[in-house]
């Protein structure tokens, strides 16, 4: 599959973007374990356009990270083209815009899954940033602002006539958030749909590799895009192409292969944020890397309270030394 000249491998696993979730550190494991494509966080055009320092970090991203998409979202066409521009700057293999975010500041004020609600905006605001880099530009949005206007099918024509070279599609409406369950019969009409030649990537629900091998036999995407699953558990990558290959399940990881992917991870953040941020942010990962040990609470709560390095490593090795077998 190619995203403009992307070369991909077929079927494909992504790392979905996650705001406060796939920073470097975490593409950095999810990349070992075979994402096919990484995305930073989402990254707010305005905020970008006023050079403010915490968002201009987002834009960070390594060689060795590629193929990486830079994700934007706003409301205004010229700050998202302007945005786009700054993003195009910093060499990433393309331009994702976002027209999915639910989060009600956000959404009601016009921009990410807002734009569902004003199609023609959404068309010139893509267009004009299609227009204004030379970057492959892709969208990821969502089936349609809620039950009564799914308006994919449409959509998805208009958006691929502006020029994107490919389509994530989260199969929930607005409305839904992240309740419900994903809609990917709409996700496989449109990759069925004759007139549609750009990529689809199918977004939603997709926890194991058996999730994964149903989606692909029975609605045909080009990628899957995976989100919630990789938390706490980045090896999902290499569970779900190991069932994929082989049609059986991968052993699960050992503890002590989990706490060495934990500390990775954890050596990383401290490395790109320092401390204490680095240890801040890495709470929420270690809560769910850990997640259904029995008699965890202790150590949990030492684990997601200690602000000391050294002693995050003796934790760690409790950890191991406890629940081995
Ligand atoms: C914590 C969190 C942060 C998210 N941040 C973003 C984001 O920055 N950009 C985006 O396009 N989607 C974002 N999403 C949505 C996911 O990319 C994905 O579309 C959604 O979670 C459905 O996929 P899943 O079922 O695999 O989780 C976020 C989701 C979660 C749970």
């Amino acid at each position: 599959m190619k995203i403009g000249n992307i070369e991909i491998p077929n079927k494909s696993l992504f790392l979905a973007p996650m705001e406060d979730i796939t920073d470097k550190s975490f593409r950095f494991v999810c990349k070992k374990f075979g994402a096919a494509m990484l995305y930073t966080e989402f990254i707010a055009s305005e905020a970008l356009i006023r050079n403010i320092e915490k968002t201009f970090k987002k834009l960070e991203i390594e060689d060795d990270e590629s193929p990486i998409g830079i994700q934007i979202y706003g409301h205004n066409i010229d700050a998202m083209v302007e945005a786009a521009k700054i993003a195009e700057t910093v060499k990433p293999d393309l331009i994702d815009i976002n027209y999915g975010c639910p989060v009600k500041k956000i959404a009601t004020r016009g921009a990410g899954a807002g734009m569902l609600r004003d199609i023609p905006k959404m068309l010139k605001m893509t267009k004009e940033i299609v227009k204004a880099v030379k970057l492959p530009v892709t969208v990821k949005t969502r089936l349609g602002w809620d039950t009564e206007n799914i308006i994919i099918d449409k959509l998805a024509e208009q958006l691929q006539d502006t020029g994107i070279k490919a389509l994530t599609i989260h199969g929930r409406t607005r409305s839904q958030l992240y309740k419900g369950v994903a809609d990917w019969k709409l996700i496989g009409d449109i990759k069925n749909n004759q007139r549609i030649k750009i990529p689809i990537i199918g977004n939603g629900d997709v926890v194991s590799g058996i999730t994964a091998k149903e989606k692909f036999e029975k609605y045909n995407v080009d990628a899957i895009m995976i989100a919630r699953a990789t938390i706490g558990r980045p090896w999902i990558f290499k569970e779900i192409k190991f069932f994929l290959e082989t049609g059986k399940k991968m052993p699960e990881l050992t503890i002590e292969e989990k706490v060495e992917i934990a500390k990775i991870h954890f050596l990383k953040s401290v490395e790109i944020k320092g401390e204490p941020r680095g240890i801040y942010e890495m709470r929420r990962h270690f809560a769910l890397y850990f997640k259904g040990l029995s008699n965890f609470k202790p150590l949990r709560l030492k684990l997601l309270t200690s602000i000391d390095k050294n002693e995050i490593f003796d934790i760690l090795q409790i950890i191991t030394e406890k629940y081995k077998h």
